[in-house]
């Protein structure tokens, strides 16, 4: 098995072992694929990590920047507690309707609201909304705007607020001296961020598996 199947196969086998996927959670991926959206959804396993990191961390109230298909919000609305919120921005029309219908689907509608627009652009409408400091925060939309959801992230944040992003490590392009191009940029200036702001502590994971080599990112607020 070359090195590439043997991290698919891995995956697999935790997936069977750990009861990972569900028929709730292939549904989705189904009709992503079905409805022509981009692969790029989190891996099973970091899905469910999330859910667990939600739920470790007692979290009534998640903000998701980017929700895709909706298969990491329904990871994360999971966690919730009865009376629990979830509020996800979707910049693609398309998308958002999508993920609307796989919440739907999921049961989830009561529990979570999608914004659409440009997240850099709406986030402020949460404090109108009622919505002051997050529990759980997981940003995986553009990379360009990271430093801004960054800047957001910490603005809607308490003590203990969890932040977590997808796609620091990009097959290791983010430490690519010549790598100028792409969201490389934006994800160091995301990562010099946090790097100077005593207000967080964070690390970083690298990962592999069924998504390739990438990596996330988890930080607490003091
Ligand atoms: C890609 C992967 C992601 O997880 C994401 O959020 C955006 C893009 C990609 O591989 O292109
Ligand atoms: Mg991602």
């Amino acid at each position: 098995m070359s090195k590439k199947d043997t991290r698919k196969a891995v995956d697999a086998y935790f997936d069977e072992k750990l009861h990972i996927s569900d028929e709730t959670t292939q549904a989705i991926l189904n009709k992503n694929e079905e409805e022509g959206l981009q692969s790029i959804e989190i891996a099973s396993a970091h899905g469910k990590m999330l859910y667990l990191m939600a739920k470790m961390s007692g979290a009534k109230t998640i903000l998701e920047i980017g929700t895709h298909g909706g298969f990491s919000t329904v990871w994360l609305a999971r966690a919730l507690p009865e009376g629990g919120r979830l509020a996800t921005f979707e910049a693609k029309q398309k998308h958002a309707r999508v993920a609307e219908e796989n919440i739907a689907a999921a049961g989830f509608a009561d529990r979570v609201e999608i914004f659409e627009g440009d997240a850099a652009k709406i986030l402020h409408v949460l404090k109108k909304r009622g919505f002051e400091a997050f529990d759980f925060i997981f940003i995986d939309a553009n990379k360009d705007n990271y430093p801004e959801y960054l800047e957001w992230a910490l603005e809607l944040s308490r003590s203990g607020t969890v932040i977590v992003a997808d796609n620091v490590v990009r097959k290791g392009r983010i430490i690519e001296e010549d790598t100028e191009k792409k969201d490389i940029p934006h994800l160091r200036k995301f990562i010099d961020l946090l790097s100077g702001d005593d207000r967080v502590e964070a690390t970083a994971i690298q990962t592999v598996g069924d998504k390739g080599y990438d990596g996330f990112l988890t930080a607490m607020v003091k």
